[in-house]
């Protein structure tokens, strides 16, 4: 699909678009607090399509998506997305079963969770990458999570086809500046069938994941209402913690760099 070139964007989206290829994210405190329901959605939608490319979060080409806990039901065979429960959502990058994962993505908070959790966890690519390289373990990890290709399980909503038949995507978890990675798509995945990776694979797997839940860097805050962030997907991870609110509810869009 043709991509078009913003030419003058606002001192805002500037900023966001700087941010977001230097530190890899930025929070904008207090977003457009005179705006309410369609008018605020359509504000955000406009200053994303200034950072970037909207993108559909569905089959439908939803742009706007609602994050809010529904009831997940008792079926442990559904693959759901972080955006449909509420318990603790791991460091992770976002569409990591995807063959290309959206670039960028913006959650705006219009109701934060009133009961204390829900935080937000944010993780660099350049800590987890200088952490892992300190041994030779996690060196040799970085070399097998470069050079091979790894299943992530494609969550429901997002499948392509319908029917029961689980779909996978494969890829590297590392590219050059690059990381795809969330642990249960890739667990459930092998659950299904574990000769989808070899030993070596798994080992690399597993000593990131450990590197990734025990990583000093990782910054913990909470999002206020009205706070925008915008997050660079693949050079950052993100998480939140578990939440009983049922009312907390943000909404996300998902954007590709303008080429
Ligand atoms: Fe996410």
């Amino acid at each position: 699909m043709p991509q078009v070139k913003v030419k003058n964007k606002s001192t805002l989206a500037q900023r966001i678009d700087t941010a977001l290829n230097t530190v890899g994210w930025i929070l904008i405190p207090d977003y457009e607090p005179d705006l309410e329901g369609a008018a605020l959605g359509e504000a955000y939608r406009a200053l994303c399509e200034e950072v970037g490319v909207p993108i559909g979060h569905d089959r439908a080409g939803t742009i706007i998506w609602d994050i809010k806990s529904r009831d997940a039901g008792s079926d442990g065979n559904k693959v759901i997305t972080y955006s449909e429960h509420n318990h603790e959502a791991d460091l992770h990058t976002d569409s990591q079963y995807s063959e290309y994962p959206e670039d960028y993505f913006g959650l705006l908070t219009l109701h934060k969770a009133r009961c204390g959790g829900g935080e937000s966890y944010l993780l660099s690519l350049e800590d987890l990458l200088r952490e892992l390289s300190s041994t030779a373990a996690g060196r040799e990890a970085i070399e097998v999570l470069q050079t091979t290709n790894y299943p992530f399980i494609v969550p429901n909503v997002f499948r392509k086809k319908t029917g029961d038949e689980p779909e996978f995507n494969f890829g590297p978890i590392l590219r050059k500046g690059e990381i795809r990675f969330r642990i249960d798509t890739f667990e459930k995945a092998l659950t299904i069938n574990p000769d989808l990776c070899t030993p070596r694979q798994l080992s690399a797997f597993n000593l990131l994941k450990k590197y990734v839940r025990s990583s000093p860097s990782m910054k913990t805050f909470v999002l206020e209402d009205r706070d925008l962030i915008f997050i660079n997907n693949k050079t950052m991870l993100h998480g939140r913690g578990s939440f009983s609110d049922a009312d907390r509810h943000l909404l996300r869009i998902r954007m590709n760099k303008t080429r």
